[in-house]
């Protein structure tokens, strides 16, 4: 099956169809989300949380990212492969925000790149990017890379001045060029709100049922993580207590001498 571009995800809203997104960091998850017939990977810098055990997406660099894409993009996936800018490799100037998108493409082997915010300075970013053949997809609402600058971790758009903010984001986003929009942490209202005012799909994380799609990270989906589980989450399995036991029971089969047994040795 060919892989999906910007413009068969993009085409989805019009058709209808929702958009199944996860995050994956490496190639044998970007394979088991393929074959589970997802229809967009993003190797997102919740990299920085997911993987490194960082308090934050803040320290992740553009090397560990294109790393990850890389490894993502050498699935060959029917799933469109999208890297995520990690914090500073855009915000500088637009000839940064090229050139380090460029890599994502040219080394990661991504289809496209997403980028958080809508003020006017990331959408000049986007606008920069779209025009120089990258696609990019926009990202609103709570965007982790600001988690200074918003307070911790917060619901947005919850006040009408926000609200209207995010809605004339999501508008600019999308006058700029994106393909597609990520739409994080806001009242349900408000993403659907956002959803009737753009053309281009909106994809959903913590922002109720009325996306074009939704996007869950990875080890949240699959019951990795060993914290607190956010409200917006619905964990499909809890591999984290299966893994636990079987490496519980290899400890206890190597201390009492039962592994290898017959059957796992070379007579
Ligand atoms: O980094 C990430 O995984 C993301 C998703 C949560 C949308 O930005």
């Amino acid at each position: 099956m060919r892989p999906l571009t910007v413009t068969d995800v993009r085409a989805m809203k019009a058709a209808g169809r929702r958009i199944a997104a996860v995050t994956a960091y490496d190639f044998p998850s970007a394979r088991l989300a393929d074959a589970a017939g997802v229809d967009l990977i993003l190797v997102g810098d919740s990299l920085g949380t997911a993987v490194q055990g960082h308090a934050t997406t803040l320290p992740v660099t553009l090397d560990q990212m294109i790393y990850h894409t890389a490894m993502v993009a050498r699935a060959g996936t029917r799933a469109l492969v999208v890297g995520d800018m990690p914090f500073m490799s855009y915000q500088p100037s637009p000839e940064a925000a090229l050139a380090n998108a460029g890599r994502f493409l040219s080394e990661g082997g991504a289809a496209a790149v997403k980028l958080e915010g809508g003020h006017p300075a990331a959408v000049e970013r986007i606008h920069a990017l779209v025009e120089s053949g990258i696609p990019v997809m926009g990202h609103v609402g709570l965007t982790p890379q600001s988690v200074h600058a918003m307070g911790g971790y917060r619901v947005q758009g919850r006040a009408e001045g926000d609200a209207g903010r995010i809605v004339a984001e999501a508008r600019a986003i999308e006058q700029a060029g994106a393909f597609a929009l990520i739409l994080e942490g806001i009242p349900e209202k408000l993403a659907k709100q956002v959803t009737e005012a753009v053309a281009i799909p909106t994809v959903g994380i913590g922002a109720g049922v009325h996306c074009d799609g939704q996007i869950l990270v990875w080890h949240d989906l699959l019951g990795l993580g060993e914290g607190h589980t956010p409200k917006f989450v619905k964990p499909y399995a809890h591999l984290s207590r299966s893994i636990r036991r079987a490496l519980k029971a290899y400890a206890r089969d190597v201390a009492e001498g039962n592994f290898p047994g017959p059957d796992h040795t070379y007579h």
